[in-house]
């Protein structure tokens, strides 16, 4: 691309890139939402206090994105609106029945799927923004603040990848075990009830 842009093609850059950051910002506010909502559900401390860090981070991220929109001045305003976040939709006979049947800690490791694909989607989003940006030689400082979203959502996103599986793993041995404990109780009052009928036989 040529470096002599004249005002017209730097102008119709800027809306580029302002739509760009625009549909950022709804993954965003969209962000926000998913994460406090898994912030009140999750049942995981270490995960919970990461996601009440990555939701700060997020609404910083918010402000930069609406400070970038507002600088290059297009006449367009920083959205409200919530994009629809890339999570998974099974086939709905499938949906109900995962609903239904998992336990708190199986829900756990569904969500924290999730998690990791929506981290992932959203560093790959800023990935591709700072390239077309990049092309479209748009403002520097702009660059830059995405560059800063992108290492977060990496940052955030790695830590999921590596202690999701971990995560995983404690939360099925834990239901295992309490599934366990539980038939065991089970078995121990079928015998104490049996005993009290034999005792209450003997004694008609
Ligand atoms: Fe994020």
């Amino acid at each position: 691309m040529s470096r002599q842009l004249d005002d017209s093609n730097y102008s119709s850059a800027n809306v580029v890139a302002v739509a760009g950051l625009n549909l950022a910002l709804s993954f965003e506010n969209a962000s926000v939402e998913r994460l406090e909502k898994r912030l009140s559900e999750s049942i995981v401390p270490e995960v919970k206090q990461k996601i009440l860090h990555h939701l700060d981070q997020t609404k910083k991220q918010q402000e930069r994105l609406r400070e970038r929109i507002r600088v290059l001045g297009t006449g367009m305003s920083p959205t409200t609106e919530k994009g629809r976040l890339p999570i998974p939709e099974p086939p709905h006979k499938l949906k109900m029945m995962i609903e239904s049947s998992s336990s708190d800690n199986e829900r756990e490791v569904w969500e924290s799927l999730n998690d990791l694909i929506i981290e992932r989607a959203e560093a790959i989003m800023y990935r591709g923004g700072i390239q077309a940006l990049q092309l479209l030689r748009a403002d520097k400082k702009t660059i830059k603040e995405l560059e800063k979203c992108l290492k977060e959502e990496e940052v955030f996103g790695d830590w999921l990848e590596k202690n999701n599986p971990k995560i995983a793993k404690r939360l099925m041995i834990t239901q295992i075990e309490e599934k366990k404990q539980g038939r065991k109780k089970k078995m121990r009052e079928t015998v104490q009830e049996e005993k009290e009928e034999a005792v209450s036989a003997a004694a008609v």
